[in-house]
């Protein structure tokens, strides 16, 4: 089903270099924003663009007889840092009680991207997830926004019961968590990371004295650590919506 003809997932800034050099469907899919995880966390791309072009070439001359960095000029203002914030449920509950009817879809969109969200899930015609994790194309009409706000700031705090990970218990003592895909001649084929579902190593059946479900999320943690309230509130009409920006929540 199209929902959003006029869109497509390279409204929500997908780079323009993978578009050409990811020629597999898969690989573009979760690679690109698996990529782009070390951007909430405090690293990022966007910082290095907003820095203006002539503080940039001042970094790191490359070749030896390169010029001298010059001084930094004592009457420019130190750069701000990248926004990092630890959110906490009660930090956003109030915000979230009412979207009102001005939520920004396209910074939504861009949100769920630079976040990698779709590095594991699939939403809307944009994303097609690992296929590891939750569709979240309906996760609005299935839990509350505060359910939703909570998987994503604690993501253990509950687990799907279809999508998790598994305590393999070596012989050894080694416990290694993991998704098993598959067992063929009495090996078990364990992916270890539900976004790249392709990665999967092998443990001999006859080495594995145990297997439960963990009681940790294959979600990571701080995925919004570095989004502001307001890209938050974005992301969180975005996921309301369903990613249609013909939704309700947008209609004045
Ligand atoms: C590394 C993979 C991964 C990433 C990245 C990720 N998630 Fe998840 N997410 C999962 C898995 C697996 C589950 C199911 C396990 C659980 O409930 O914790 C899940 C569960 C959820 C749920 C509960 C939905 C349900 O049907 O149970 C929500 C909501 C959610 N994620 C939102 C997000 C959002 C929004 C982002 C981006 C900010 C995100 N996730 C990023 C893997 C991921």
């Amino acid at each position: 089903m199209v929902l959003n003809p006029g869109l497509s997932r390279r409204d929500f800034a997908l780079p323009t270099a993978c578009r050409f050099f990811c020629p597999f469907v898969k690989i573009r899919f979760h690679v690109v924003p698996l990529l782009m995880l070390g951007l909430p966390l405090g690293v990022s791309a966007q910082t290095v663009s907003d820095v203006p072009r002539a503080a940039r070439s001042q970094e790191s001359p490359s070749g030896s007889d390169a010029p001298k960095p010059a001084a930094p000029s004592p009457d420019k203002p130190a750069e701000a840092p990248p926004f990092y914030k630890e959110w906490k449920m009660e930090d956003l509950l109030p915000a979230i009680a009412d979207l009102g009817k001005d939520r920004n879809y396209r910074n939504g969109g861009r949100v769920f991207q630079q976040a990698a969200c779709g590095a594991c899930h699939s939403f809307s015609t944009f994303w097609e997830g690992s296929g590891l994790a939750p569709d979240l194309t309906p996760v609005a009409t299935k839990f509350t926004r505060d359910e939703i706000l909570r998987s994503i700031l604690e993501p253990s705090a509950t687990i799907n019961g279809q999508f998790y990970y598994t305590n393999f218990k070596l012989k050894n003592g080694t416990v290694i968590p993991g998704v098993l895909r598959e067992v063929k001649d009495k090996k078990y084929r364990i992916a270890g990371s539900v976004a790249t579902p392709d990665a999967t190593f092998e443990i001999p059946e006859e080495d594995i004295v145990s297997e439960e479900p963990s009681p940790v999320s294959p979600m990571p943690v701080g995925l919004l650590y570095g989004f502001t309230k307001e890209q938050i509130l974005d992301l969180m009409a975005f996921l309301d919506a369903g990613g249609n920006p013909d939704a309700s929540i947008y209609k004045k």
